[in-house]
């Protein structure tokens, strides 16, 4: 028992759990022995309850269901028909809402307590796309692991987190939640998360359940419009959406939730290809499915089940095992059984997979132990948990264009202006999805140049956002508003550097928060060109959720940094970065188009019958308005320093493995961080390969004249891919090789793989 209960409590606790779960004092340790035995004493009615999840009820995640009021779910909790609960929050919420189950309940089963921990809690770390922009796996599984500390100080055991879907498409308001659109990326990012979230035991009180999200290809949606149908073939499911998920179960994640959309036809909730033989069958996966919200019942609307007593047959059919916000296991899956419309089998394989986290996360042997007052009131908002939040927001900036090395800025001498709606603002940079947050929290950028200079003067310009700023609801952008612009253009005119904070509010990306214009919201990009009227000498700070398309800017503005939505340090970490404390590391996780036009845009295209223009005339595969490729491209980033490749070298000699190896030096007077990046092609093969793909990166640090050699082996995991049916497989042949800063620039070479 946790040593903050009053005795008494404790010891009556401890006696209800022993009258009414025997299975606590087995005498084996075996969670599996354990899990079979409580199974055995379960009614159909009560299994079906575990696999039952309920919101909360206050915040709202999804749409409010009619049959989810508050009066209901307490009965429901207290009578075993419940076995998790999402959005719960706070010791003394959580504590009151297990003690309904473990005491009220016939077998005391304790709840698992869930919530969308995406980046950070209390102390807010950038959104996932920023962090995935630094490309350092130690930071970015920290930070999951801060996230993990501060939410299971307020009784949370299991996050919805983290998203690995792949995105391609800008449009997507969800974008922002993931690791950007490269595979290769996209695993190596999963696994930091999964390990942060999870540490070494999930018995340790400071250790939550993680969730692969979302099974599968939910981020595929036709034309980037959230919750819209993916169909994609084989090729794209095997090789870029799935591998995310298979990092993630190797990794031991211990849940995975499946998807609103349809795959080729099948809502991902009812699909027994995906959930039972992928996940579970060829990936023998033992950890539990849950679905998304209402994905049940949504079932309904797509046209694939007829009723909600049909859509709890799919689902559990389909291996979808713990039910989120639908009710349809807890209202018909007994008679479903009794029907023998669905084999029991099938629920207490479901079943046995929720209890075995439960005992995994030792809820069993004490259901309180997640609640601990004392962690509550010492580590939300940890000092140093502000310092890793500093240190990763840092990292994540992308330093796109830096003309004349207007960048950094002086800390003595010119006058500086700082312009846009966001610069002091305290909200947006906490960004999208931050449950456990403190609303107006964030270091603004005003603050955080106000400990360099405090000189700075500042014009607000025009507002980007009217009315309320809001999760659930839609945002309104000022359209007709430009009122700010003179008084912009007029400090603009008396100074010497404008460092401007435009882009998109923190609410503008998230869940349902699609886009069709990529460009700057609102009057921005009037303000911006005149600004640049008056005085060109701008730095332009990109905040955004997703890449935005800025083809004027970049034309034009000689110095742009992505600076996303950077969290609770926002402020401090642009600042570390414009006046030079901080030298810039970070590289793009996602292409920034030219225009919305060329969506869905990513570096690892397939080359096409015709991809380039030898004869001059439009018969090739390209754009006739419109550059066909990126406008910054995937993998680019600058730095205040210069790094110089040379020495690319390459061993194909054992046939089981191909030694690549490259000298970075630092050529510049900076000490710096370079990801250096490794790109393949597999130029012949028996399913055609994408023209490059990102097999290998490392994130060095070199002082300024210091050199390093990277090594890089590309074995039988990295040569290969995987064909039509699911299988992997590695071909002999040719391949070429590019190494270098960004996916475009860089050494390359070749090689011929012989097989033995
Ligand atoms: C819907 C989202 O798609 C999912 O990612 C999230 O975990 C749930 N809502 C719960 O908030």
């Amino acid at each position: 028992m946790p040593h903050s209960l009053p005795a008494k409590l404790s010891t009556a606790l401890a006696s209800i759990m022993l009258l009414a779960s025997p299975f606590t004092s087995s005498a084996s340790n075996d969670i599996e022995q354990r899990v079979d035995e409580l199974l055995a004493k379960m009614t159909l009615a009560e299994k079906a309850g575990q696999m039952n999840q309920y919101n909360g009820f206050w915040e709202v995640t999804g749409p409010a269901p009619a049959e989810g009021d508050a009066k209901n779910k307490y009965e429901h909790i207290r009578t075993g028909m419940v076995g998790s609960v999402l959005n719960i929050t706070g010791t003394k919420d959580v504590r009151a809402t297990q003690k309904l189950a473990v005491e009220g309940s016939r077998l005391g089963i304790p709840l698992i307590f869930a919530l969308d921990v995406i980046h950070g809690h209390q102390t807010v770390f950038p959104i996932p796309l920023a962090e995935a922009a630094s490309w350092d796996l130690n930071a970015i599984e920290k930070s999951a692991r801060i996230g993990a500390i501060e939410a299971s100080a307020r009784g949370i055991n299991w996050t919805f987190a983290p998203m690995v879907d792949i995105s391609r498409d800008a449009r997507w308001g969800r974008v922002m939640e993931g690791a950007g659109e490269d595979t290769f990326l996209g695993q190596k990012v999963a696994v930091a998360r999964v390990r942060g979230f999870q540490g070494d035991d999930l018995t340790d009180i400071d250790t939550i359940a993680a969730t692969a999200k979302h099974f599968a290809g939910y981020g595929f949606g036709e034309a980037g419009r959230e919750y819209n149908r993916v169909d994609v073939g084989t090729n794209t499911l095997y090789n870029m959406i799935l591998p995310p998920f298979k990092a993630s179960v190797d990794a031991g994640v211990a849940s995975v939730m499946n998807a609103f959309n349809t795959l080729n036809g099948i809502p991902a909730t009812g699909d027994v290809f995906l959930q039972r033989g992928i996940l579970k069958g060829a990936w023998d996966f033992n950890g539990l499915v849950v679905s998304d919200w209402g994905s049940g019942k949504e079932m309904m609307q797509h046209g694939f089940a007829k009723d909600l007593k049909h859509a709890a047959q799919l689902g559990v059919t389909a291996g979808s095992d713990v039910d989120m916000e639908s009710y349809m296991y807890v209202k018909h899956l007994e008679a479903l059984v009794n029907e023998g419309k669905v084999d029991i089998a099938l629920v207490d394989d479901a079943v046995r997979r929720i209890l075995r986290l439960k005992f995994k996360l030792g809820l069993f042997d004490d259901p309180y132990k997640y609640i601990n007052e004392e962690r509550e009131a010492t580590l939300l908002g940890h000092a140093d948990h502000m310092a890793a939040a500093l240190d990763v927001a840092k990292r994540s900036i992308v330093l796109l264009k830096n003309q004349g090395n207007l960048l950094p800025l002086s800390k003595t001498s010119g006058k500086i202006a700082v312009i846009g709606d966001f610069a002091d603002d305290k909200n947006s940079p906490l960004g999208s999805w931050r449950f456990g947050s403190i609303d107006n929290s964030a270091v603004s950028l005003l603050e955080g140049l106000a400990k360099y200079r405090d000189d700075i003067e500042f014009a607000q310009g025009v507002k980007v956002v009217t009315g309320e700023e809001s999760f659930v609801q839609e945002i309104t952008v000022n359209q007709t508003d430009a009122t700010g612009i003179d008084e912009a253009v007029a400090l603009a005119k008396k100074s010497d550097v404008v460092v401007m904070l435009l882009g998109e509010h923190g609410f503008q990306s998230g869940e349902g928060r699609s886009r069709t214009d990529l460009g700057l919201p609102g009057l921005q990009q009037e303000m911006l060109e005149a600004v640049y009227a008056v005085n060109p000498n701008i730095v332009l700070l990109i905040a955004s959720g997703r890449p935005l398309a800025l083809p004027w800017a970049a034309e034009h503005i000689p110095s742009i940094a992505a600076t996303w939505q950077l969290g609770s340090q926002s402020g401090n970490a642009i600042s570390e970065v414009l006046f030079g404390d901080y030298n810039p590391s970070g590289k793009l996780p996602v292409s920034f188009p030219y225009n919305v036009g060329q969506m869905p845009l990513y570096y690892n295209r397939m080359n096409t019958g015709r991809p380039i223009d030898k004869d001059s005339n439009v018969f090739w595969s390209h754009y006739s308005d419109s550059p066909s490729e990126a406008l910054f491209p995937f993998g680019h980033g600058l730095s205040y320093t210069q790094f110089d490749y040379s020495k690319l070298s390459i061993n194909a000699d054992d046939p089981a493995k191909v030694d690549v190896s490259v000298t970075v030096k630092n050529v510049g007077k900076r000490a710096g961080e370079e990801v250096v990046q490794l790109y393949m092609h597999d130029k012949v093969a028996s399913v055609a390969r994408p023209i490059k793909e990102l097999k290998g990166f490392e994130k060095i640090e070199l002082e300024p004249g210091a050199t390093k050699t990277v090594n890089f082996t590309l074995d039988s995991s990295k040569l290969g891919f995987f064909d039509r049916e699911g299988n992997w497989i590695v071909e002999p042949g040719e391949f070429d090789i590019l190494v270098g800063s960004n996916s475009r620039e860089g050494l390359t070479g070749q090689f011929t793989l012989s097989m033995k």
